[in-house]
């Protein structure tokens, strides 16, 4: 950014100036809006604004055709239909201080002076940091939702709204216009992002950096499904072209929203003064980080309809609304060291260890530094970041956490940086095992992976341990009583090296026995350490009871005879969730099948002359099992474990006679006597499709407690409902 002040800018100065900001701000949109990917905080994007705007008013004849003053947000992405707005979707104007809230209704009061008592109230409410969207509902169908796109123009994604629970496909209530176009918030909140990210680490999935930008990826799916499983919500908030006036006002309006099935935030309030608008942004401050959402301020908006028409607008913004943002928090820190942490995938992730700081009530002392580009100061789009300076130890960062509760580091202190500072050697082999770890190209793209890979895989003791967590967890084999740090245990005292090891365990008894009590043992000493005293009474470790134990050999010996889908899943093949490894299940029937298909494949020149096509199953899953199905110690792994484990196979007994065959089900709220996945494989078995949101093709709703918008949407579809204890009566297992 050029440091010169407006004031003394020369005109040729000036007009260079517009051009580069015109360039720059197009550049910056189009990261924003057409890639989910911005380089540059909202504060510095807005600077840029904000210069180009003084410039333009110093010197109105330099003003640009393609000045951003006149455009918001960048053009559509390609892919999507697209859409007019029938009334554009526009963007706020920004206050960052009390005095900018001031001048606003200061404004308001000069703009209305003639009505000299004019009692002028405002709503105040959230900003809510997803995607907008445009919801057009006719005679209370919704009938097109849209993203914002340019504000006049945004694509057409109906299919992928529909799936998200909290977005009616019917208004509820009544008194509705004809045709009313419901704009709002589409998010996804800390919880689901969270999962989201585990599930693609467990199956080797790309790498999510924030809630908003996985929302905005979620909304662009082409198949509504992957949209559907990433559980999005909706805050409705405003509207666009309307045959008629919901409400008098923009409260009531919000209100009316509720009454049609619309969740609206429960933090929006009427205010009428300076003061309540304050006081009100500064309670949504106390509760941004307990919301589970990102906000990224409080949006104030004139309350009464007939002032905000007379009020107007400028370009591209209502003068009757404002967003006053919360400020980012941050601190400066340095880095002490950077370490590298090797993933069940083999994934290299630095994270810097920092001189602990508190920002924003949390003590900080690791921040992810995400892969080797990211350190020397680029995205995965190979765009400068943080003004392309690279991270080095012993530089001193400023960090942030922004709306994420994960921190990140903003800046380097250029000119605080030690003279003996030295560029960080992203290391080229695996720290953990010591074998090369190289970045791979991406087949589809060509591009390189901005990822750096062991190429170990289970002779590197990180991924080995890792894929022997996956092998036990939940969604996997999921051995009671065996979680992630018995395993470290065994794996550390030689016990276990693949997942084999697991079942002749009961086999060696006194050694699993001993490696257990030599951890107790350190873990005593560690808290003597910690707490100075020390202890009086120890037993020996033939004195203890490992009744423990025996549960363990049990849960394990329970699992020899796993469901196949699940068995597939534990394997910890790239790029093989829950979902594809059902599939995988489903079309294979048998562990051996899958195993001859995918040695076959491995050895085939052309995989697809040997691998049928499974619908859901595309290359980079076919190319991870033939990466899988190629490596000779996989093998030995694989007949190792089918020496002790059997897996089911896959019977798709679809019953045509069950009462369930061929309905389409939902199911809904906490289910209680079975797991999610249970109770969709359990409902296929018997012949039915199962859905992820109700619409007027559902048959059947099975809802637990605590069952919301769907449960409600079949009641107003007239679609049966039941709950669980009633569906295992029909189905035959009460
Ligand atoms: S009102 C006429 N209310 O902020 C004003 N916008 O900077 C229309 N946003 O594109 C927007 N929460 O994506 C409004 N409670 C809220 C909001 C909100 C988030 C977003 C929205 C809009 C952007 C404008």
């Amino acid at each position: 950014m050029s440091g010169k002040p407006v004031n003394a800018l020369t005109e040729g100065e000036a007009a260079d100036e517009l051009e580069r900001l015109a360039g720059e701000i197009a550049e910056h949109d189009r990261r924003y809006h057409a890639e989910d990917a911005p380089t540059i905080s909202d504060a510095e994007y807005d600077e840029l604004r904000r210069r180009n705007l003084a410039i333009e008013e110093r010197f109105p004849d330099l003003i640009r055709e393609d000045s951003p003053s006149k455009s918001v947000g960048a053009p559509p992405a390609e892919g999507f239909a697209k859409v007019r707005h029938a009334v554009p979707m526009l963007s706020l104007a920004k206050a960052y201080t009390d005095q900018d809230v001031v001048d606003f209704i200061e404004r308001g009061r000069r703009f209305f002076e003639r009505d000299k008592d004019l009692d002028i109230a405002f709503t105040a409410e959230p900003k809510i940091d997803g995607l907008s969207a445009s919801l057009r509902y006719e005679n209370g169908v919704f009938v097109q939702g849209a993203t914002r796109g340019d504000g006049a123009v945004g694509e057409d994604i109906t299919a992928n709204l529909r799936t998200i629970a909290d977005i009616p496909a019917r208004l509820a209530g009544s008194g509705w216009p004809e045709v009313i176009e419901i704009r709002g918030e589409v998010y996804m909140t800390y919880a689901e992002f969270q999962a989201l990210k585990e599930r693609s680490a467990a199956s080797g999935g790309q790498d999510y950096v924030n809630p908003r930008n996985t929302a905005a990826g979620s909304l662009r799916q082409k198949d509504p499904s992957v949209t559907a499983s990433r559980n999005l919500k909706f805050f409705a908030y405003a509207w666009g072209y309307t045959t008629e006036d919901p409400a008098p006002t923009q409260y009531d309006a919000v209100q009316k929203f509720a009454d049609w099935g619309f969740k609206i935030s429960p933090l929006m309030v009427r205010a009428r003064s300076v003061e309540d608008l304050i006081a009100q942004y500064k309670l949504i401050e106390a509760q941004r980080s307990s919301l589970g959402y990102d906000i990224d301020g409080v949006v104030y908006k004139v309350d009464q309809l007939e002032l905000q028409r007379r009020w107007g607008f400028v370009t591209g913004e209502p003068r009757w609304a404002v967003a006053h943002k919360f400020p980012a928090e941050q601190a400066t820190t340095t880095v002490r060291r950077i370490d590298i942490q090797v993933g069940r995938t083999g994934t290299l992730a630095p994270v810097a260890r920092l001189a602990p700081v508190t920002v924003g009530g949390v003590v900080v002392e690791n921040v992810t530094l995400h892969n080797e580009d990211y350190i020397k100061g680029f995205d995965s789009f190979g765009l400068p970041i943080r003004e392309g300076n690279d991270i080095r130890i012993g530089d001193t960062v400023v960090i942030q956490r922004a709306g994420d509760v994960i921190p990140q580091i903003v800046s380097v202190v250029i000119d605080k940086r030690p003279a003996d500072a030295e560029p960080y050697q992203f290391p080229h082999s695996c720290p953990v095992c010591g074998s090369p770890a190289t970045r791979e190209i991406n087949e589809k793209t060509g591009k390189e992976d901005s990822r750096r890979r062991c190429t170990g895989e289970l002779i590197c003791a990180a991924q080995a341990v890792e894929a022997l967590r996956h092998f036990v967890s939940r969604g996997a084999m999921d051995i009671e009583g065996l979680g992630a740090e018995n395993i470290d245990i065994f794996f550390n005292a030689g016990l276990i090296k693949t997942a084999a090891d697991i079942f002749t365990l009961k086999d060696r008894r006194p050694d699993v026995q001993r490696a257990l009590a030599e951890r107790r043992e350190e873990q005593a000493k560690l808290r003597e350490a910690a707490s100075g005293k020390t202890r009086k009474n120890v037993r020996s470790v033939e004195d203890r009871n490992y009744e423990g134990l025996d549960k363990l050999f049990a849960a394990i010996d329970a699992r020899r005879e796993p469901e196949l889908d699940r068995f597939i899943f534990a394997l910890g093949i790239r790029h093989v969730g829950e979902t594809t490894a059902a599939l995988l299940a489903k079309t294979f029937s048998t562990i051996e099948e899958l195993i001859r298909i995918g040695k076959e494949t491995a050895a085939a020149a052309d995989p697809h002359t040997v691998f049928p096509s499974i619908n859901g199953i595309g290359d980079t899953v076919i190319g991870a099992l033939r990466d899988f199905f190629a490596n000779e110690r996989n093998d030995d792994v694989l007949d190792a474990l089918l020496t002790q484990v059997h897996p089911k196979p896959y019977v798709v007994t679809v019953s045509a006679d069950s009462v369930v065959a061929g309905k389409t089900v939902v199911f809904t709220g906490s289910l209680e006597k079975m797991s999610r996945s249970e109770a969709k494989a359990m409902a296929e078995r018997l012949g039915a499709k199962v859905a992820g949101s109700v619409s007027a093709k559902t048959d059947l709703v099975v809802a637990g407690p605590g069952a919301g918008s769907k449960l409600k949407l079949a009641s107003e579809l007239g679609i049966e409902v039941i709950d669980e204890d009633e569906w295992f009566v029909r189905v035959g297992k009460g």
